[in-house]
């Protein structure tokens, strides 16, 4: 009568590992994740030089979409990150963006990342190298 009971007991203490680990590989974020950015979207240079007009816009463009989060000055504290206790870097610290490339950013806010919404395809991609510009300049002001 026990040796079944140790054989049932056995095979459930090996099939609970199993389980557990299927259950959280799906647990996945609609946009991606920073580790699912391509080597070849990392890689790409920015084709557009950050010159007062290119800054210009995309400080225009950072103001619709992104202060509310990043906050104006690019400090992570913009409103709506406040309300949803969202924990962003401060792009004004030379810090937050010097690991990243060009390329990283672009990829960033175009597709989202996490819970970043993607801008996609409603900014052409001289407004994402803009915005790119932009947010590397919110540094740049400081360190000067
Ligand atoms: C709804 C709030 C929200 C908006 C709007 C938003 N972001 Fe974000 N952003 C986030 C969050 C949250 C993260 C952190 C994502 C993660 O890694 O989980 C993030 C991360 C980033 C990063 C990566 C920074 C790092 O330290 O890794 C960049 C760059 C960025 N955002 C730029 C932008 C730009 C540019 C815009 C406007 C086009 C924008 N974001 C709009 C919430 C937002």
């Amino acid at each position: 009568m026990l040796k079944p009971c140790v054989i049932l007991l056995t095979l459930l203490l090996c099939a609970f590992p199993a389980t557990a680990q299927e259950s959280q590989a799906p647990a996945q974020a609609k946009t991606p994740s920073s580790s699912t950015i391509p080597a070849e979207a990392a890689h790409q240079p920015n084709p557009v030089k950050p010159t007062p007009e290119s800054l210009a816009q995309g400080k225009k463009y950072y103001g619709y979409d992104c202060a509310m989060c990043h906050g104006n000055n690019g400090d992570g504290k913009g409103e709506v990150a406040v309300s949803e206790k969202f924990k962003l870097g401060d792009f004004s610290d030379p810090a937050t963006l010097k690991g990243k490339t060009d390329g990283e950013l672009f990829y960033i806010i175009k597709n989202g990342q996490g819970q970043m919404p993607p801008e996609g395809d409603r900014v052409k991609p001289t407004e994402l190298w803009n915005m790119v510009n932009y947010i590397r300049s919110l540094s740049n002001k400081k360190s000067q």
